[in-house]
Formats: C-alpha cells, structure tokens, sequence
C-alpha cells in the first residue's frame, strides 16, 4: 500500500465513524431513519422525504425554475429582517387562532395547494387533508390533486379550499368550481401567476433521463402533462417547445366572471406587486396571497417577504393578505404577521412530512411550525395576534 492509499483509507475509516457522524449534527446515520419525534425543525424533514420516494418526485417537490435564484432567495431575504421583542409583558396566555372566512383556525399556518401529494405517500391528499385537519388549520386544495376533490373533501371534517387552474377550456373551469363548491370548499383561490410551463431544469433533465416505469406517478402534474400532450408536436421535442395554458390568455374579465359564478369568496394567489393588489381590491377580490409560487414559475421575481410591506399599504385592511414562498420557521411567519399578513402558507414542508413518515410527518411538520411561531410570540412579548404589528420588526 502507497502512502496516497493509506491516508485514503484513513480518512474513510474516521468519515465512517459514529464519532464523526455526530458531529456532522444529523438525527440520522444515512441509511437509519430516525423516530419522527427526533426530528427538531421542518428543514430535517427534506432530506428523510429524499430519501424514501423516488429522486424524480422529489426532484418534482424541490425544484425552482431556472438556476433557482429566486428559490435561495426566498430564504435568504428573512435574513435580512431583525425582531425588535418586548419584555416585561405578560405573554403567559398564548393564543395563535384566528378566523379566516368564518372558520376559526388554530394558528395562522395554512398548507398551500402543491400538485400530485401522492408522489409523496400514496396515501396523498388524503393523508394531508387527515393531518390539516388535526392541526385545525386549512388545506387548499391544488387543482391537480392526485385524488378527486369530492373524495378529498370527504377525508376530514375540517374546512378546505381550493385551488383553481384554469383550463383546458372555460367551461371545464366553471365546471371545476361548481365541483367544488357543491363539495363544500369553503373558497377558490385563483393562481394567476402560471401562464406559461416553466423551465423547470431538474424535471428537464430527468425528463430526458428517464421514462417514468409503469405504475410510478409521474412527476410531472396532471395539468403539465395534458398541456404537454396538447402543445407538443412529434418533431418537437416538448422538453423545448414554449408551452401555455390558458391562463395566458386572461385577464381580469375572466376575474370578475369567475367572481360573478362564485358564491364563495375568490382569492388571487400569485401576486407579487403593489399595482396588482390594488386592482384586487378593485374588482372585489375576497383575499390575496403573495406568492412567487415557491419559485417554480419566473427566477429572478422576487422574495415575498420583501414585497409584502408595499401590498399590505395599499390594500390597507381591506381583505385578507395570505403569503407564501420560503416559510420554514416559525421567526419567518412572525416577520411577515409584523409586517401585516393575515396568515401563511406552506408548501413544500408538508410534503416533506408526508414523504418522509406520512400522515404523521405532515402534522409534526405544522406543530412544529405551530409550536417555534408560538415561542417566538411569547418571547416577543405577543400573546395573541392582534398585538404583533409592524414596530416588531427591524428591516
Ligand atoms: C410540488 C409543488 C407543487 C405545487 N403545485 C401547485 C399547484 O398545483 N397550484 C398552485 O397554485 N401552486 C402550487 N405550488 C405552489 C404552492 O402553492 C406555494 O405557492 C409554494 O409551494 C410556496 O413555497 P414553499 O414551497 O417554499 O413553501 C406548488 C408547489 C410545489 C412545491
């Protein structure tokens, strides 16, 4: 043996050791997968859910467009926000419900629409909507639900909402929101920030990497895959081909006409500036949420936490203002109640729970959040949300 080779073999013998694992600060040796209770944050999550599904659904759930600035951005902008806490405040009696639409949530914490939640556990919605429901929170309800609406609105008896794409035609879309109103959805949020298919690198490449085995969800949702098989022409590959929906033909007649349809209240989700949160307010929308759609649309938009103070001035109290994009912790939902959200939504945590232990994993996912939000009110001095506000925050 060369001196190279020993020193190989000796630094891979001190990696393989449960010394140095524990210092590498993992609840899990790699191979092991830890009790759910072990875990300690919803960041923890993401690398078990890796490891159980398939690399091309979990490659579905992570992936931002582009080179993903807007992605490491979502995260990086809390950074830039301090917390100015109070103390000598008696913050012993927590309490972090509100009333959204007339149902009353126990924390501020929604689970987003995200497509196809049986890529994850094949239980799916189901499962999610069961642990929602638990945590009395919301679940809205993507338009490409692996399950149908009617059954998901069966899972539990906690109130729902649901998410509306548009498309193929119009009147499948008013058809879509008859379905869920007679299944009881409580509201549709409309996502308008999705007109074109995004250029999604890691689904790109695993596209022409590999064809998805029989029976293996693909990982790509429903809507994607229709719109696909619509656009794309043979000699094209559609990897390449500049594909739409028909969102990218409306505008806001198609709001007022859905808001005319809809005996539920109508919220936009995709909104990302002050001019668009004024005109909602406008045409009587019922609630926004600030979103750049986790990153996954247009790299480069920018972090929600950051446009978040100029939409709450001009909507000034005038409906519900939701965000999303990046939450992880339960400072980062606190930053944006300071800065006058209603509430927050999560996407990709949930699914991490869901993935990675299922049913269970979802709703520790949001009693953790529940639970970090919670301590940081009280350590903030804020024992309900009506005392958090903008003299909270140092940006
Ligand atoms: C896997 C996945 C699927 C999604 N599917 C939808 C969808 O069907 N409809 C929609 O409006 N937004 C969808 N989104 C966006 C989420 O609603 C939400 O805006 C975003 O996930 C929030 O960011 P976060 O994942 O960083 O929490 C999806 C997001 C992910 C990660």
């Amino acid at each position: 043996m060369n001196r190279r080779k020993a020193v190989q073999c000796l630094a891979g013998f001190f990696a393989a050791s449960p010394l140095a694992r524990a210092q590498q600060d993992l609840p899990y040796s790699g191979e092991r997968v830890p009790a759910l209770e072990d875990l300690v944050n919803v960041f923890e999550f993401e690398p078990i859910c890796k490891m159980r599904i398939p690399r091309q659904n979990y490659d579905f759930i992570a992936g931002g467009v582009d080179q993903e600035w807007s992605l490491r951005h979502n995260r990086e902008a809390f950074d830039k926000i301090s917390l100015r806490p109070r103390m000598l405040v008696d913050a012993s009696h927590l309490d972090l419900s509100l009333t959204l639409f007339g149902d009353k949530l126990s924390c501020p914490i929604l689970v987003a629409p995200t497509a196809g939640h049986a890529q994850a556990n094949p239980e799916g919605e189901f499962a999610t909507a069961r642990a929602a429901a638990a945590t009395e929170t919301i679940l809205i309800l993507s338009t490409n639900s692996s399950h149908p609406l009617e059954k998901v609105a069966e899972a539990s008896n906690f109130p729902k909402w649901f998410q509306l794409y548009p498309g193929p035609d119009l009147e499948g879309t008013w058809e879509r929101i008859q379905r869920a109103m007679d299944s009881g959805y409580k509201t549709i949020v409309l996502t308008v920030d999705a007109g074109y298919n995004s250029h999604r690198e890691r689904l790109l490449r695993n596209r022409l990497r590999t064809q998805t085995p029989p029976g293996v969800p693909s990982p790509q949702s429903r809507r994607a895959r229709v719109r696909e098989e619509e656009t794309s022409t043979p000699s094209r590959p559609a990897v390449y081909g500049l594909t739409t929906t028909l969102m990218h033909k409306l505008d806001w007649r198609f709001f007022d006409e859905l808001k005319k349809r809809s005996r539920v209240p109508v919220l936009i989700k995709g909104i990302l500036v002050a001019e668009d949160a004024e005109l909602a307010v406008k045409h009587g929308a019922d609630g926004i949420v600030v979103s750049n759609h986790g990153a996954r649309y247009l790299d480069y938009a920018p972090a929600t936490i950051e446009v978040l103070a100029e939409i709450v001035d001009v909507v000034n109290r005038k409906m519900p203002i939701l965000v999303d994009s990046g939450f992880r912790r339960g400072t980062d939902i606190l930053k944006a109640l300071a800065i006058g959200a209603t509430a927050v939504c999560v996407g990709r945590p949930p699914l991490w729970g869901l993935g990675a232990y299922g049913e269970p994993g979802v709703r520790r996912v949001l009693e953790l959040l529940r639970t970090e939000l919670a301590l940081a009110m009280g350590l903030c001095g804020k024992a309900n949300l009506s005392q958090i506000d903008r003299k909270l925050v140092r940006m």
